[in-house]
């Protein structure tokens, strides 16, 4: 195996053959218009159209470019949040639909897998919790029971962990659950809805929408699909300035794969109870010739736009590796990803709050987005065809959980302290202070200014603002972005909007 180098390519990426799609160039009319041609989008595509639906699917990048490509696609239904979290917050039939919904997904991607020949890795395999210490090995005893109260049975707390230099501690066994190859399976995703009769337009980003009866997504060319329907699934909505995003935050998380002996670690999902935490999962060999497995790990997740020396998070995490997977040689890939996390722990998968009702959202995917985007096309699917769903109450949009309250009032004041950097001295006087290759926020007056300076020594300048609620962005050293803190709206280091809220670019300097 070669190592990729950068930072930016998933292990997903390689030798990967995407259907072929084009730009839109023509005004469209159809059922049902899908913003976001990542998991939940094209699942909800996918499911429509097998309803029959006309589907018309936009996205700014490529199938998959948004944060599916950067997965780490373990699939399961042993939520991070703790089921004996979910039960304070949604009681106990709420979180045994949660388990349900997850579980349900993983099913859905085995059936589709199946159904549509999708060669993805898909396998089902167990899951190990480990504690590294006294008190989380206690939390494991509480998650345990909590498990038994929704009805979950055959989780069992096993006395060693099946790596004994994972940790002497028991951990939690859940049998059952699953791992795919993300893009690889996307893309068969994709095929399948083009069979369908559906039509997938890619590198058409979507900067308006015009909503009532029918539901307009415009690009930035100015072509027009009009829907009955409207489903963005942007990963975080790009149609709405305020309501979701203040219920959820926007997480920065690492993944490195390293090479590992061939059959030298039990082909198992493995995760700890650290905060942050870390996971682990196989990616196997089949072919006899390779010596090697790659072991996938991520984890050292941080709050968007909030960690000054983000490469230490992949020297944290390459450490952590090596400490308990002593057995791993070459360091493959290393890339980073964004995650939503909901104040109550859940996604948002329904109608968008303050929209007619023809308008759906899909976003705080938390660490789950690969099950959380399939609930979405199953839920959304379901709520557009008009049947009911058993899951649409716990995923509304709409959902106030005041017992999540604490959490909400934290995540809000966080943002509230960045308008800070509207009044502190920029990180430099000069745009000649900012090195090759390296961005630097810049004090001009009133105003802060973004400097980016490209390998050639030319320098670049832009507003420092966000165009969506006014945060000042910072400089992401590992992703060449800049990345707002606030509700993680992300530019290229040119200004150009990468990931939403935002539709809009970072404006001139003034
Ligand atoms: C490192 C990492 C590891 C992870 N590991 C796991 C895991 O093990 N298991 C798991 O379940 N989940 C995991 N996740 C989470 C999961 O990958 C995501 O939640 C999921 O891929 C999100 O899918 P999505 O379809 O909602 O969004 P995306 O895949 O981001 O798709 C959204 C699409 O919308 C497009 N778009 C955005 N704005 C516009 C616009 N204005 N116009 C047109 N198109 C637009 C984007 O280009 C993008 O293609 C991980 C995430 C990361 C980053
Ligand atoms: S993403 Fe909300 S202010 Fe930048």
């Amino acid at each position: 195996m070669k190592k990729e180098s950068g930072a930016t390519l998933s292990v997903w990426m390689n030798h990967l053959k995407l259907p072929n799609t084009q730009h839109l160039r023509e005004n469209l009319t159809c059922d049902v218009c899908v913003v976001g041609a990542g998991i939940a989008g094209l699942t909800t595509a996918y499911l429509l159209s097998k309803e029959g639906k006309r589907v018309v699917v936009l996205d700014s990048k490529e199938i998959g470019g948004g944060e599916t490509s950067r997965t780490t696609a373990h699939l399961s239904n042993a939520l991070d949040d703790m089921y004996y979290r979910l039960i304070k917050l949604f009681g106990t039939n709420g979180a045994r639909l949660a388990c349900q919904s997850h579980a349900a997904a993983i099913d859905k991607i085995e059936q589709i897998a199946t159904d549509e020949n999708i060669d993805c890795d898909f396998a089902r395999v167990d899951g190990y919790q480990f504690a590294n210490n006294r008190s989380q090995e206690e939390e494991l005893l509480k998650e345990l029971e909590a498990l038994q109260q929704i009805g979950w049975d055959d989780v069992v707390l096993r006395k060693e962990s099946p790596l004994d230099m994972l940790s002497a501690l028991p951990c939690l066994h859940y049998p059952n659950q699953g791992r795919m190859h993300a893009m690889k399976y996307l893309a068969g995703l994709a095929k399948a809805v083009l069979d369908n009769g559906g039509q997938i337009y890619t590198h058409s980003h979507v900067s308006d929408f015009q909503l009532g009866t029918l539901a307009t997504a415009v690009t930035t060319e100015g072509y027009a699909v009009t829907a009955n329907h409207l489903v963005v699934a942007t990963n975080t909505p790009v149609n709405d300035r305020f309501a979701i995003h203040t219920k959820q935050a926007p997480y920065r998380t690492y993944a490195i794969g390293v090479q590992i002996p061939k059959d030298s670690v039990p082909d198992a999902l493995y995760w700890d109870l650290d905060d942050p935490y870390h996971y682990v999962r196989l990616q196997k060999n089949t072919t006899a010739e390779e010596e090697f497995d790659l072991l996938i790990v991520g984890g050292e997740d941080h709050k968007t736009g909030q960690h000054g020396h983000p490469i230490e998070c992949f020297q944290n995490l390459e450490r952590w590796t090596r400490l308990k997977f002593p057995m791993a040689q070459g360091l493959l890939y290393n890339w980073s990803g964004q995650v939503f996390e909901p104040t109550d722990s859940l996604a948002y998968i329904g109608r968008n709050p303050g929209d007619n009702d023809n308008v759906y959202i899909a976003t705080g995917d938390s660490g789950h987005g690969m099950t959380h985007g399939t609930i979405a096309g199953m839920l959304l699917t379901d709520l557009i065809m008009e049947r009911p769903n058993p899951w649409a109450k716990l995923y509304d949009p709409n959902r106030v959980n005041l017992k999540s309250a604490g959490t909400y009032i934290k995540e809000n004041l966080n943002v509230a302290a960045q308008m800070k950097d509207h009044v502190t001295p920029g990180e430099v006087e000069d745009p000649m202070q900012v090195m090759p290759g390296t961005g630097r926020i810049m004090r001009k007056g009133n105003s802060k200014v973004a400097v980016y300076c490209d390998q050639d020594g030319v320098r670049y300048q832009c507003s420092a603002v966000c165009p969506h609620m006014g945060c000042v962005v910072s400089w992401n050293s590992v992703e060449s972005s800049w990345d707002c803190p606030c509700h993680g709206s992300r530019f290229d280091p040119f200004g150009k909007v990468i990931t939403g809220p935002t539709k809009h670019d970072l404006g001139p300097a003034s």
